[in-house]
This record gives structure tokens, sequence and C-alpha cells, in this order.
């Protein structure tokens, strides 16, 4: 009994899709924001043409913080990587606003981030990942 007890909770866990209450349309609009900065490549495609400063976003929704290969994190996304810490939605919209205050206050490390622009307003920060979320395999 107890084992089916589980058996349903690991379905349910597995089965919840990536929480999202923002709008992926507005997020995309949005994301002009982030290009100068930031591209969306697939394995095969480029989805957003951006900067090279920060690293690839996509997939990141729901990946764990600092994963993209190749890309030299400040120490501080190093060590959110080094704890297993996952880009939720909620993760990603404390980061967005304040990349430094947030990486510091979730590690317990100082530090500086890389990441230099802030998004000011929460909602707009839920809308980008959503729009992320979207196009994660
Ligand atoms: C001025 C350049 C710049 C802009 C503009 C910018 N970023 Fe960043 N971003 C970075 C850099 C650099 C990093 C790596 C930070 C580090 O290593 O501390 C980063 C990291 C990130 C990460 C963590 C990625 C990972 O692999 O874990 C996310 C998520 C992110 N940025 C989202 C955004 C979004 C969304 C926007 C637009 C609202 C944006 N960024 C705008 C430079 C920028």
């Amino acid at each position: 009994m107890k084992f089916k007890i589980a058996a349903v909770l690991a379905t349910i866990a597995l089965g919840l899709p990536a929480h999202a209450d923002g709008d992926a349309e507005k997020g995309e609009k949005e994301f002009k924001k982030c290009k100068s900065c930031h591209a969306i490549e697939s394995p095969d495609e480029t989805i957003v043409k951006g900067g090279r400063t920060g690293p690839n976003l996509f997939g990141v929704a729901g990946h764990v913080a600092g994963s993209v290969e190749d890309f030299r994190y400040s120490d501080l996304l190093a060590a959110a990587n080094a704890q297993g810490i996952e880009w939720t939605e909620e993760n990603f919209v404390g980061y967005v606003q304040d990349p430094t205050g947030w990486l510091k206050e979730t590690t317990g490390e100082s530090g500086r981030g890389k990441m230099t622009y802030k998004v000011r307003k929460e909602d707009d920060a839920k809308d980008l990942f959503a729009y992320l979320s979207s196009l994660s395999e």
C-alpha cells in the first residue's frame, strides 16, 4: 500500500507542467530587452538572434542555473549551479529583478553576478518566464 501511494505521488509530481502564470506573447515582446546580451538557440535553430554577453537562454526554464556549457558564469551563479538551484518561475522572477542580490541571498555566498540588467516589474518577469517555458523541449 505504501508503495502504491508513493507511485501515485511520483506520477502527480512528474505530470505537473512547468507552472507559469505569465503571458508568453507579452514575454516574447519583453524579450527585446534581453536580446542585446542573450540569444535563444535550440540544438537545430536560432529562435532569437542575440548577443553573447549572457548565456543562450534556450531551455532555461526548469533547468539548473548556470548549466550552459562553455559559458563563463560568475562565482555566484556557479555556486547556484553547484547547489542544484533550478529556474522555477519563482526563482527566475526573483533573479531577473535583482540578479546579484537574489544570488547572494539564495546561495548564501558573497560576490557579484555578471548580469547588470534588472527587470522592473514582476508581471514582466512572469511573462518572460512563460515565453521561455514555451520554447523548452
Ligand atoms: C547587459 C547584458 C544582459 C542583459 C540585457 C540581460 N542579461 Fe541575463 N545574463 C547576463 C549575463 C552576463 C548572465 C550571466 C550571469 C552570471 O554569470 O552571473 C546572465 C544570466 C541570465 C540568466 C541565467 C542563465 C543560466 O544559464 O542560468 C537568466 C535566466 C537571464 N540572464 C535572463 C535574462 C532576461 C530574461 C533578460 C531580459 C529581461 C536578461 N537576462 C537581460 C547578461 C544580460
